[in-house]
């Protein structure tokens, strides 16, 4: 790895843990105002001292966060549908290579549709990416298995999803939590982080982060079940007691409910 790229990974990656909390904040993409995440502002100030990376649209980064915000950024770039539109999975390149590296971001991030109409598609994105993100130092990572592809989230999909990721060059891959989720980190050479998928209780959001990272995802990406949270600053601190203090899931849920409690 170059030197700048190597530079861009540490901020999302920190090195001191080799592991990651991103916060999840590019839904409205494709969802438009997502619960909670109506005004982006009010969502991501709370949160941001407590993520390492925020991962988001350029029209987001824009207008809902200050500038001299110290958290990395890792830029969607992948886009053009909605949720009622014909095909989620028929995505494209809404932001270029020249605008991430003015907006200083540390990463750039695409969805991938393996099994889809649209995933020879999506996968030469993947590649053009990557083979730009080498030469710019950037690095670029593979979200996989969102919209219709969710429905087959079991470790064989996810594992081949995955491993397809890495096979072109993502940097970082992005992917469900699943039963055997060990065999979807073993056939992926590159470092997995985990999404959160649709709000579920604090407790098990908490659970499924512990057992990503107990079978090697690096961290988390996670939006609707810190930010759709009661106490959303309370969940963030608990999901980093796990990510990066290897704390367990109840050691983390304590944590959450005496900050929740003393708010
Ligand atoms: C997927 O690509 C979405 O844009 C979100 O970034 C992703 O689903 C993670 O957020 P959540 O934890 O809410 O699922």
């Amino acid at each position: 790895m170059d030197w700048g790229l190597k530079n861009r990974m540490s901020k999302i990656i920190k090195p001191d843990t080799g592991r990651s909390v991103m916060l999840a904040v590019d839904h409205g993409y494709f969802l438009g105002p997502t619960s909670r995440l109506e005004d982006p502002k009010k969502t991501i100030s709370p949160l941001a001292p407590y993520a390492d990376s925020i991962m988001l649209t350029r029209g987001v980064l824009r207008s809902s966060v200050d500038p001299s915000l110290f958290n990395s950024v890792v830029l969607r770039v992948s886009g053009g549908t909605s949720i009622i539109g014909e095909d989620l999975a028929n995505e494209g390149i809404i932001t270029c290579m020249e605008e991430a590296l003015r907006l200083n971001a540390s990463g750039i991030a695409l969805s991938i549709f393996v099994g889809s109409k649209y995933e020879r598609q999506t996968l030469l994105s993947l590649a053009e990416l990557v083979d730009s993100g080498e030469r710019h130092g950037m690095p670029v990572l593979a979200v996989t298995a969102v919209g219709k592809e969710l429905g087959k989230r079991d470790a064989r999909f996810l594992a081949l999803s995955c491993r397809i990721a890495a096979e072109i060059g993502a940097h970082i891959v992005k992917t469900y939590y699943c039963d055997d989720f060990e065999k979807v980190v073993d056939g992926c050479p590159a470092p997995i982080v985990v999404a959160g998928g649709p709000k579920m209780t604090e407790k098990e959001a908490l659970e499924l982060t512990h057992k990503s990272i107990s079978k090697g995802a690096i961290g988390v990406d996670m939006g609707r079940n810190i930010w759709q949270s009661e106490h959303p600053v309370p969940m963030i601190k608990a999901v980093r007691k796990i990510v990066h203090e290897d704390a367990t899931a109840k050691e983390a849920y304590d944590l959450f409910k005496k900050l929740a409690k003393n708010k």
